[in-house]
């Protein structure tokens, strides 16, 4: 019998140091007979769970790692788990035991049986349950369930899931073009592919996590609505403009409460309330664009400091060139009308794309 992988199962870790022992002798228990391999994908957690699976590695060759470095996100690390695999087919799941891996074999002949593109493991359909879920949890997937409806078109019935089993082909279709934002990856493929796939859902209990905690957030929750608009709008808009000029909507309103507090609470003069106040905005769309925009590229530690001068030295040219071109187009249109407006909105624009555009590549180089 060849030695090759037939089945690779790429499990994404953060912080589940305790479970990756438990997750590959479950494996190993239910995957006799099928050539697998188990491939974790870690974001350099700082528990260790890193070094436990090297640990596991030295003792089994079946295990592998893939070790990320200043990077985070559940949907990216499945997708470079299922590139760092080279089998025909590949399972993505949790490392925290809440997937029933006993459900992987019949999975993987389902699959083969019914020349289906992808298996689902599912909590919503005849046989499967969500287990023992807080209400507010339970009213939240359902709510996001929901919300999916607006760009998927199958009749999938547990689009949140994080439990799948696909083929190598259909991988290699769709990679090209996935968000890889957030936690939904299994949603991302489905409405990647943009066609009716060939897939089952296949029922299985969500059992409670072994050890550890959840990494679902509220930032996760926002992530999952800014991959619902990349899938949408993301053709015309990157998502992260988007989120980006948002922040630097806010940030006018903080700009004017500072300079209202100095300007007129503490009496100073108004170059210094609006020097002020300029350099607080920035500081806290900085800080926010590093804890929303880019968290899967955040920056710690003294990349902070090093982050917030190139972010305040990009955001003043930035207000430099809006100011330019403003003037400039007022200037050139003619009297009267709505031209302070629009000039304004132009400087806004161009200032706007200006800070987006050279931060991303000089603050959170990528
Ligand atoms: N590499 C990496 N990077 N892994 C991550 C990250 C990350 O930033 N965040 C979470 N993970 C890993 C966790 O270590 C775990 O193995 C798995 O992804 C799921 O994370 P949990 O924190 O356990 O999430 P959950 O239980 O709330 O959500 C799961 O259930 C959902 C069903 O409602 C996930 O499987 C979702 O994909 C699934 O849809
Ligand atoms: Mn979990």
């Amino acid at each position: 019998m060849s030695s090759v992988v037939e089945l690779s199962v790429v499990v994404p870790t953060f912080n589940e140091q305790p479970n990756v022992q438990a997750l590959v002798a479950r494996l190993e228990q239910c995957l006799r007979g099928v050539r697998w391999e188990v491939i974790f994908v870690d974001d350099d957690s700082p528990d260790g769970t890193a070094a436990a699976v090297r640990t596991l590695a030295q003792a089994d060759a079946r295990v592998r790692l893939v070790h990320r470095i200043h990077r985070r996100g559940l949907s990216s690390a499945c997708i470079e788990g299922m590139l760092a695999s080279t089998a025909p087919f590949v399972a993505v799941m949790d490392a925290d035991l809440q997937h029933d891996e006993r459900l992987l074999p019949q999975m993987l002949s389902t699959l083969r049986a019914e020349d289906l593109e992808i298996v689902v493991g599912s909590r919503h359909v005849e046989g499967g349950s969500i287990g023992d879920w807080g209400s507010e949890r339970e009213l939240a997937s359902r709510f996001a369930t929901r919300l999916s409806g607006l760009v998927l078109k199958a009749d999938l019935k547990d689009p949140m899931s994080g439990f799948f089993l696909l083929r190598r082909a259909l991988i290699d279709e769709v990679v090209h073009d996935l968000s890889a934002i957030g936690f939904k990856i299994l949603l991302d493929i489905f409405v990647t592919a943009g066609r009716p796939l060939r897939f089952r859902e296949l029922p299985y209990e969500f059992r409670l996590r072994h050890a550890g905690d959840s990494k679902l957030d509220n930032v996760v929750a926002w992530q999952y609505i800014a991959m619902l608009l990349d899938k949408s709008v993301g053709r015309y808009v990157p998502v992260r403009f988007i989120a980006f000029a948002s922040i630097g909507g806010l940030g006018v309103f903080v700009h004017m409460a500072v300079l209202w507090l100095v300007f007129r609470g503490l009496e100073e003069t108004f170059i210094v309330g609006q020097t002020v106040a300029t350099l607080v905005a920035m500081t806290f769309n900085f800080f926010l664009n590093n804890w929303f925009t880019y968290r899967d590229r955040r920056l710690r530690g003294w990349g902070l400091l090093r982050g917030w001068v190139s972010f305040t030295l990009a955001c003043s040219l930035g207000a430099v060139a809006n100011v330019g071109i403003a003037t400039y187009l007022f200037n050139v249109s003619p009297t009267g009308g709505p031209w302070w407006v629009l000039s304004a909105t132009a400087g806004i624009i161009v200032g706007a794309v200006w800070n987006y555009a050279v931060t991303s590549v000089y603050t959170w180089n990528q």
